[in-house]
């Protein structure tokens, strides 16, 4: 059984060698809030290395909003992942790629990524992109995606990297909202034995892109492609023909760094934009304290680079320190369900960082798969993206980690850039399915629904009082829409989407998201995005998507979809109407439940009353709550009577 109040202390073994010891934690931490200033600027000193100094180490106002880190100061991200390191780790390895198949493996060193990026700098630069210009990067989890997030930064271009599990419309819709000029793909991509045609796909989104100039083609699988001439180049003529000398752009700490798309509750995606200087010191520091990274660590972050897990912990943060990371193109469960432990015994990986839903997968597959693995390489295990719930959080404490392993479960957000509130592997006692304490420099607080703080214990609304280096700076485009999402719930706050509860020791509990933003297996999608998608159907009047609870995925979505008067539901077109999503967002967007509904619930001024829906589609009739305040009671009591059990 599982002990709902165990507390997890440090292990010896760890404290012996950890970076910091728990008053370490919170010396540090009251520093951080008291004289951020000198906190920040000592940190920006020791983990980046600077070509000019700033003028001012923050500038921020959460009204306007304005944020502001280390203006003035001039400094270049590949330099920092890369050249600064030749000197003292030219030939250790950079990247240990592993393919699809296991045991296909390729190693990159510090030197030969180096070469790699600015052969493929100067090629973007022979191609016309400059500083500013936007790349869009749509690849595989291969070396080369890494290659093209550096090569981007070298020159000053800003990269949006868009996940390849994406359909060709929402590949159309980022690079439009972006403006690029350039699109770096792969003829393929592999992905538990199934090919991804990227390429193709591509092809079929820039039919509505002129402004795309160029699409690099990098070849994974020498599948055959169709080419445009002109306008398409295979990514190895193009490196072929480049210099491998390429100075880094000196670029000013607020120069954007990256766009990256994420979902709200309403509206389409925004487009994140992190800058320069204060992401890549989060990135780097988070990394280096939340990992309690030393030197020989082997580090493997399981996500992958079309989300900001990938930017951030797979890419930014590890190189920045010099690390050895770890990249995996295929899936938890190919070809077994040991393939993880399997490739954590094959290259030695002593941190592993992962999902719940992973985890949950992977429980559901039993011990064994595990336990025939030796994993005593391991010391410190991580998860992200959704709440753990405590049965994942011990079994891969106990059988993962052999109740060796400090767990990290760490909470934060696209928009925050990296790492949260999160223990420290030698500074914080565990409470699984808990997050714990804020980060250094990071200002937690709860706020009721009237917009008042709560003291002590509490739950409520999660927001952040004061900004941090790795903060979004603005949706790109439209600073009107980042006020708006961000800054209008609780003025003078940052305010998160996410519910959480703080307890008698300060640990903070995050429940899940309070807006209409799903998590599907730690995918975040928009219930306003789906919703979109289906009621493209000519036969569909109206659709309202909810989530709900599902033991591996976190949350499935379930759908609610009234057709036209005179319409009849039938299977095909439920399958249309998954097509239809599928091709609109992507795989990750399937409904796991469409329901015919004769009509919503709606109040008398017309608003969807998604709580009902919600309560319908977790099946729990008994907290419906007042009903009586709707246009209509009755069409409850139908979408009750036809309830789809999800599968
Ligand atoms: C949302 C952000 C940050 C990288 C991956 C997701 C949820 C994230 C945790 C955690 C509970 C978590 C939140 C958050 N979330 N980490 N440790 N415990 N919930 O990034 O796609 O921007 O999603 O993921 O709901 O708001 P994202």
């Amino acid at each position: 059984m599982v002990d709902r109040n165990a507390v997890y202390p440090v292990p010896e073994t760890i404290a012996k060698t950890a970076h910091l010891n728990q008053a370490d934690y919170q010396t540090l931490y009251r520093r951080s809030i008291e004289d951020p200033e000198g906190f920040w600027a000592e940190q920006a000193d020791r983990f980046i290395d600077w070509y000019r100094p700033w003028d001012r180490v923050m500038d921020w106002d959460f009204h306007e909003p304005r944020i502001r880190w280390f203006e003035g100061a001039e400094l270049n991200v590949s330099h920092n992942c890369l050249d600064r390191h030749l000197e003292t780790r030219g030939d250790k390895t950079a990247i240990i790629w592993e393919g699809d198949e296991p045991g296909e493996t390729r190693t990159l060193s510090y030197r030969e990524l180096h070469t790699a990026v600015c052969r493929l700098a100067n090629g973007l630069r022979m191609r016309g992109v400059r500083r500013g210009d936007r790349v869009c990067i749509y690849m595989p989890m291969v070396p080369e995606a890494a290659v093209a997030m550096l090569a981007c930064t070298r020159i000053g271009a800003i990269h949006s990297v868009v996940f390849g599990g994406f359909s060709p419309n929402a590949l159309r819709d980022r690079i439009q909202d972006a403006d690029c000029k350039l699109v770096i793909t792969a003829d393929e991509g592999i992905r538990g034995g199934k090919r991804i045609p990227l390429k193709a796909n591509t092809d079929a989104a820039l039919k509505d892109c002129p402004g795309v100039e160029t699409v690099v083609v990098y070849r994974r699988t020498e599948a055959e492609v169709e080419w445009v001439t002109d306008r398409d180049i295979d990514y190895h003529e193009l490196v072929a023909q480049a210099d491998d000398e390429c100075p880094p752009e000196s670029m000013g700490a607020e120069d954007p760094l990256f766009i990256l798309y994420t979902s709200g509750s309403t509206g389409k995606p925004k487009g994140v934009l992190h800058t320069t200087g204060g992401y890549i010191l989060q990135a780097a520091m988070t990394h280096h304290y939340v990992f309690d990274y030393h030197e020989d660590d082997i580090y493997w972050c399981t996500a992958d680079v079309g989300w900001v897990t990938g930017h951030s912990y797979i890419v930014y943060g590890p190189l920045a320190n010099g690390a050895t990371t770890v990249m995996f193109e295929g899936v938890p469960n190919y070809p077994d369900a040991s393939r993880h432990w399997e490739m954590v015994d094959r290259h030695g990986i002593t941190i592993y960082y992962t999902a719940p839903t992973a985890i949950r997968a992977l429980m559901r597959a039993g011990d064994e798969p595990v336990k025939k693995t030796r994993r005593d390489s391991l010391r410190i295990l991580g998860t992200v993206g959704e709440p753990i719930n405590p049965e994942a959080w011990n079994w891969y404490h106990q059988v993962v980690g052999e109740s060796r392993c400090p767990v990290m479960d760490t909470w934060w957000q696209t928009e925050t850039g990296g790492i949260m509130i999160t223990p420290l592997p030698g500074a914080t006692d565990l409470k699984p399915g808990s997050a714990t304490l804020p980060f250094f420099g990071v200002q937690p607080a709860l706020m009721d629904a009237d917009g008042r703080e709560l003291e002590g214990e509490a739950a409520g609304n999660l927001v952040i009082k004061a900004s941090w280096p790795g903060q979004m700076r603005t949706v790109y485009g439209d600073h009107e829409r980042f006020a708006q999402t961000y800054f209008s719930a609780y003025p003078g706050c940052y305010f998160t989407g996410d519910g959480a509860r703080r307890d008698s020791d300060g640990y903070y509990w995050i429940t899940g998201r309070v807006d209409d933003v799903l998590n599907v297996s730690g995918h975040r999608l928009g219930t306003a995005e789906v919703e979109s998608a289906l009621v493209l159907h000519s036969t569909v009047a109206e659709a309202a998507v909810v989530g709900f609870p599902h033991d591996v995925k976190g949350q499935g979505i379930y759908a609610y979809v009234s057709l036209m008067s005179g319409k009849t539901p039938d299977p095909a077109l439920k399958q249309e109407l998954i097509d239809l999503v599928r091709k609109e967002i992507g795989p990750i967007a399937t409904p796991d439940v469409i329901q015919w509904a004769a009509g919503l619930p709606k109040t008398r001024s017309g608003k969807i009353m998604r709580r009902i829906l919600r309560k319908i589609a977790a099946n729990e009739l008994d907290s419906l709550g007042d009903t009586s305040t709707l246009a209509d009671p009755a069409v409850v009591d139908e979408l009750i009577d036809q309830r789809i059990e999800p599968k």
